[in-house]
C-alpha cells in the first residue's frame, strides 16, 4: 500500500473533488460572464482516464469523492462514471461518491444516480422566485430545477441545498427558503460569494457576510451550534423552529482551512491544491506515459508538497478577482 496523502502542514487529503466538465446549462451571474469560452473538448480527460485518476486517490487513502462541474449532468455518458465509482463505494473503498448539480437534469438521472449507490447530492438553488431565478441563473428554467429536485427526492436521496447568499438579490428569501427545504427534509446551506474569475458585475456589490445574515435569522429563529460535519467546510447549527440544519460556508468572513482536507481535480487533468490559488499539478502528462501508475504517485506527492495553508480571499469595491480561474474550472 503506497503512503496517504499527507500535506506539510500534517493535514490528510481524504476527500477529492473531481470536476468532470467545465461547461454549464445555466449562467449564474456571481459565478460566469454571459459569454464564457469553455476549454476545448479534445483537452477533456475521457470519463475511463478520470476514472483512473479516482482510484489513483482511492488507492491513497481517499474516502470521498464528490463530481463537479460546471454542471457534471451536461457531460455525455457522465453515469458510466458514477457507476464505475458507485461500486467502489458499494464495495467499501470509498464512504461516499456524490455530487454537486444546479437539478437541471435530475429528473431524467435521479432514479439512475441512486441506483449507483450515490446516497446524497448537493443541489445549488440560490432562489425559489422565478423571476429572481430567471435573473440570477439567466436562464428561466425554476420549475425544471424544482421537478428534479422533486425527483432526487423521490429516488431517496439524501439532498442538501445550496444558496449563494448576494446582497440584495436573494437575501430576503433566506428566511422563507429555510422553511421550505426544512419542511421537505433537507439541509440548507448558505455560500458567501468567492471572487474567481471574471465575471460581467462587481462582486463587492454582490457579497454579503453571513455575519449579518446569521444576526438575522437570530432575530427570528434559535440556532444551536452544532457539531455534524459533511465533510466539506460547512459548519452547521440546527434550527429549533424548522427542526433542520443550517450549514454556512464563509470563506470570507471565518476562514476553515486550517482542517482542510480536499484537492481539486479538472477535466483536464490539472490538480489544484487549493480552491483560492493558482498553483496546480499536471495529471494528464503521467496519466498518458508509460508508467502511468507510478507517475501519478509522483505527481500527487509534489501536489502534496506544494498544497499552500489557507486561501486569502478579500473583496473590495472594483477589485480584480483574487484568482483568474472561475469556480466552474474547478467545481468549487
Ligand atoms: P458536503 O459534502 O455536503 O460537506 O459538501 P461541500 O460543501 O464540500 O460541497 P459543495 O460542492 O456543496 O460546495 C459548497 C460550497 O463550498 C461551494 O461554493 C464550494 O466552492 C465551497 N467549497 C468547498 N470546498 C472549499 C474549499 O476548500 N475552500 C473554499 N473556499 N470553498 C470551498
Ligand atoms: N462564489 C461562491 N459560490 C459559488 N458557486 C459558484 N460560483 C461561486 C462563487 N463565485 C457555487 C454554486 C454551487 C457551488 C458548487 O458553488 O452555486 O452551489
Ligand atoms: Fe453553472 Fe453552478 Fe456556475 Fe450556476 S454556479 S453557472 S449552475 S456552474
Amino acid at each position: 500500500m503506497t503512503e496517504m496523502l499527507t500535506d506539510s502542514f500534517g493535514r490528510q487529503i481524504t476527500y477529492l473533488r473531481l470536476s468532470v466538465t467545465d461547461r454549464c446549462d445555466l449562467r449564474c451571474t456571481y459565478c460566469m460572464a454571459e459569454s464564457m469560452t469553455f476549454l476545448p473538448r479534445k483537452e477533456l480527460l475521457t470519463l475511463e482516464e478520470l476514472g483512473d485518476v479516482s482510484e489513483a486517490f482511492i488507492a491513497r487513502g481517499v474516502r470521498k469523492i464528490r463530481l463537479t462541474g460546471g454542471e457534471p449532468l451536461v457531460r455525455r455518458d457522465v453515469m458510466t462514471l458514477v457507476r464505475r465509482l458507485g461500486d467502489h463505494a458499494k464495495a467499501g473503498r470509498l464512504d461516499e461518491v456524490t455530487m454537486t448539480t444546479n437539478g437541471t437534469l435530475l429528473s431524467k438521472y435521479a432514479a439512475e444516480i441512486a441506483d449507483c449507490g450515490v446516497k446524497r447530492i448537493n443541489i445549488s438553488l440560490d432562489s425559489r422566485d422565478p423571476e429572481v431565478f430567471a435573473k440570477l441563473s439567466r436562464r428561466d428554467v425554476l420549475p425544471q430545477v424544482l421537478t428534479g429536485i422533486e425527483a432526487a427526492r423521490q429516488a431517496g436521496l439524501k439532498i442538501k441545498i445550496n444558496m449563494v447568499a448576494l446582497k440584495g438579490v436573494n437575501d430576503h428569501e433566506v428566511p422563507e427558503m429555510m422553511r421550505w427545504a426544512h419542511g421537505q427534509g433537507m439541509d440548507l446551506t448558505l455560500i458567501e460569494v468567492m471572487p474567481m474569475g471574471s465575471i460581467d458585475e462587481d462582486r463587492f456589490d454582490q457579497y454579503l457576510p453571513l455575519t449579518a445574515t446569521r444576526d438575522r435569522l437570530e432575530e427570528e429563529f434559535t440556532l444551536t451550534d452544532i457539531a455534524d460535519r459533511t465533510g466539506g467546510p460547512a459548519r452547521y447549527s440546527r434550527v429549533l423552529e424548522t427542526g433542520g440544519r443550517l450549514g454556512l460556508i464563509t470563506p470570507l468572513t471565518n476562514n476553515f482551512c486550517a482542517d482542510c482536507n480536499r484537492l481539486r481535480v479538472t477535466c483536464t487533468g490539472q490538480i489544484y491544491m487549493c480552491l483560492g490559488q493558482s498553483d496546480h499539478v499536471d495529471l494528464r502528462e503521467a496519466l498518458r506515459g508509460e508508467n502511468p501508475e507510478q507517475d501519478l504517485n509522483v505527481a500527487l506527492d509534489r501536489a502534496m508538497l506544494r498544497k499552500p495553508e489557507k486561501h486569502d480571499f478579500e473583496i473590495t469595491s472594483g477589485s480584480a478577482p483574487a484568482v483568474s480561474r472561475h469556480m466552474s474550472v474547478t467545481g468549487g
